[in-house]
């Protein structure tokens, strides 16, 4: 069995961070989004992974290599535009080149892993099985409508959804798969749906299986849900304190705080991660939050919140909350008058002040 990851896409709802970067590189607990696929895949016997790649190419090529630091083998696919996950499987036939495989969407996170699932379609030998998840607003999904546990219908974003059972971002697939992507055409949005390609499946006679996830799983298309992984990740650390706390700091909780990490007359309260090079001072840093590297954060509070590489935090007397702040930011306080807000922020940033 092969597997596809998925990591072209424009990532627009996490604007600004994805003018810059890819959004399957966001970490979460210090940890980029698209690592958690490729071990989860690997963690399921799966070795020989295709990711296809779009303009962030270049970056996801250098965070995954030829994938030798998980033990698997991984081969890049190119998207010459985002026109669908079912256009990226057809362009995907000669990877797979006969097999069954496994498709992960690079911006989904499922917390208990595939490997059940992947069992269930080794021994079932469906021609599909689907992933699916109960969630309070199916309409920002594909929507499952399930008879006596088959699939029968499935429906790409409904504005009346049939059912509270959204399609989560990773399918099992036989060759049949190939014949349907052929047939189907473009969606309103211009797209190849994969759920319209699985729907033919189900319109020709083949078998669908489905399997309903009570464990943990986020699609981390916007801000607010990278924000809730992040939270979800922390929950399953172990303490681990390598850095440097001075004596007038104190740990509170669970926390990792990497070698070469800093805390100077500081309260860190877990559970929360701090990567090395980064440095607290006179600082709190409460649960929920994960630190990258060389940042620094100096008389401030920050709490619930993931703040990327190099960003410099200073003298800021409201505690920081449920933010997402990017690499190199610099957020300080002016000290002459007049007593004004000075901001210089990228397009679609988010500024909420009191
Ligand atoms: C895609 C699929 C959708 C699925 C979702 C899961 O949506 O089209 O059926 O429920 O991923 O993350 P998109 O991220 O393209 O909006």
């Amino acid at each position: 069995m092969k597997a596809l990851i998925l990591s072209g896409g424009t990532g627009s709802r996490l604007r600004p961070l994805t003018y810059t970067g890819a959004k399957q590189l966001i970490p979460v607990a210090n940890k980029p989004i698209l690592y958690y696929a490729i071990e989860a895949i690997r963690d399921a016997g799966i070795t020989d992974i295709g990711v296809i790649v779009g303009d962030t190419r270049e970056e996801i090529r250098r965070a995954l290599g030829d994938g030798k630091e998980w033990g698997v083998k991984i081969s890049y696919i190119e998207q010459d535009a985002p026109r669908g996950l079912a256009h990226a499987v057809k362009i995907s036939e000669s990877f797979i080149a006969g097999d069954d495989f496994l498709m992960f969407l690079g911006d989904n996170l499922v917390r208990d892993g595939v490997t059940d699932f992947v069992q269930r379609f080794r021994d079932n030998k469906p021609s599909s099985l689907i992933l699916l998840s109960r969630v309070s607003d199916p309409q920002r999904f594909g929507v499952a409508e399930l008879e006596n546990g088959r699939v029968k219908r499935l429906i790409e974003k409904p504005k009346v959804p049939p059912s509270d059972l959204a399609l989560v971002g990773v399918y099992l697939f036989d060759n049949r798969i190939f014949e349907a992507v052929n047939a189907i055409k473009p969606s309103w949005r211009n797209e190849l749906e994969i759920t319209d390609a699985i729907q033919y499946l189900v319109d020709h006679g083949h078998l669908v299986d489905s399997h309903v996830i009570d464990g943990w799983w986020k699609d981390t298309g916007k801000s607010e849900d990278v924000l809730e992984a992040n939270r979800m990740m922390l929950e399953y650390i172990e303490s681990n304190v390598s850095g440097q706390v001075d004596a007038d700091s104190q740990v509170i909780g669970r926390a990792v705080i990497a070698e070469g990490a800093q805390i100077i007359n500081s309260t860190i309260r877990g559970p929360v991660m701090i990567a090395s090079g980064a440095k607290i001072v006179n600082s709190y840093v409460g649960p929920f939050t994960s630190i990258s590297r060389g940042v620094h954060i100096v008389a401030s509070e920050v709490e619930n919140s993931i703040i990327l590489e190099d960003t410099h935090i200073e003298d800021i007397q409201t505690r920081i909350d449920n933010s997402l702040i990017g690499k190199n930011v610099q957020i300080s306080r002016i000290r002459e008058r007049p007593r004004a807000l000075h901001f210089v922020l990228g397009d679609n940033s988010r500024a909420e002040v009191q």
